[in-house]
């Protein structure tokens, strides 16, 4: 799997997805993809791997939103919302993009807003602690009602369903926060995905909070 398509049935909304390696023929045409100012970002990174994958993840959202409105990729402007989210100026496609570990995901549609989010699964991480900081009551209730192989799967799907939809509505993390992925309220839709069995990735439309 180098790079892969998914549609999601919530809206027009679709998830490109690509490993965040390359040969450097492919890492110089993504570079040249890129503006004066997102190649200074990318040069700011201390290591040549993070510098790579700068370039590689701004160059596939180019490359996708260029290949989607039929407009040469380094021709694309992009303005940032207050919390940092990148957006289209003028807003002729909406996009989001996430990345864990080697993976990087675009969510677009032309119709909404979205928020996306993928987390590699790690066995091994400190979830307990992660569900007791950002998790509502409700949801660590949920996770203790599970068997152990279970409880994991369902930590990554509420971890990332949760980030996508403060991502959905352009916040950060203090917005995930208020998000119970078990409750029944009018919130944002989610759909999610085990990738590869390896990634857990949810996308979010926005919803009331
Ligand atoms: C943006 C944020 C919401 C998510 O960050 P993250 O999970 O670390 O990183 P992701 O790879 O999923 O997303 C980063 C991308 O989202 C986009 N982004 C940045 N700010 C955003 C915002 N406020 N809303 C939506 N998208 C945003 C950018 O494209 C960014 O990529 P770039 O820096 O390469 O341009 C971050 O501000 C945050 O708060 N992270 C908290 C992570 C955490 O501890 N979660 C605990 C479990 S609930």
């Amino acid at each position: 799997m180098e790079t892969f398509s998914i549609s999601s049935r919530l809206a027009d909304l679709s998830i490109h997805g690509r490993r965040l390696r390359s040969s450097s023929d492919e890492l110089e045409r993504y570079y040249d993809l890129l503006s004066g100012g997102e190649k200074a970002i990318a040069n700011r990174f201390a290591t040549d791997e993070l510098r790579e994958r700068a370039t590689l993840s701004r160059g596939f959202l180019r490359e996708i939103l260029g290949q989607h409105l039929d407009i040469p990729a380094d021709r694309l402007e992009f303005e940032m919302g207050d919390k940092g989210k990148p957006r289209m100026k003028p807003p002729l496609i909406f996009f989001n993009l996430s990345h864990s570990a080697d993976l990087v995901v675009v969510a677009i549609s032309r119709t909404t807003e979205m928020g996306i989010d993928v987390e590699k699964i790690e066995n091994h991480r400190g979830h307990e602690e992660i569900a007791r900081e950002y998790f509502t009551t409700a949801e660590r209730a949920y996770l203790r009602s599970l068997s152990e192989a279970e409880r994991v799967a369902t930590f990554y799907r509420f971890w990332t369903a949760k980030e996508a939809v403060a991502k959905s509505h352009g916040e950060d993390l203090s917005f995930a926060l208020k998000v119970d992925i078990t409750s029944e309220a009018p919130h944002s839709r989610t759909e999610y995905w085990n990738l590869f069995g390896v990634f857990a990735l949810s996308v979010a439309i926005p919803g009331e909070y």
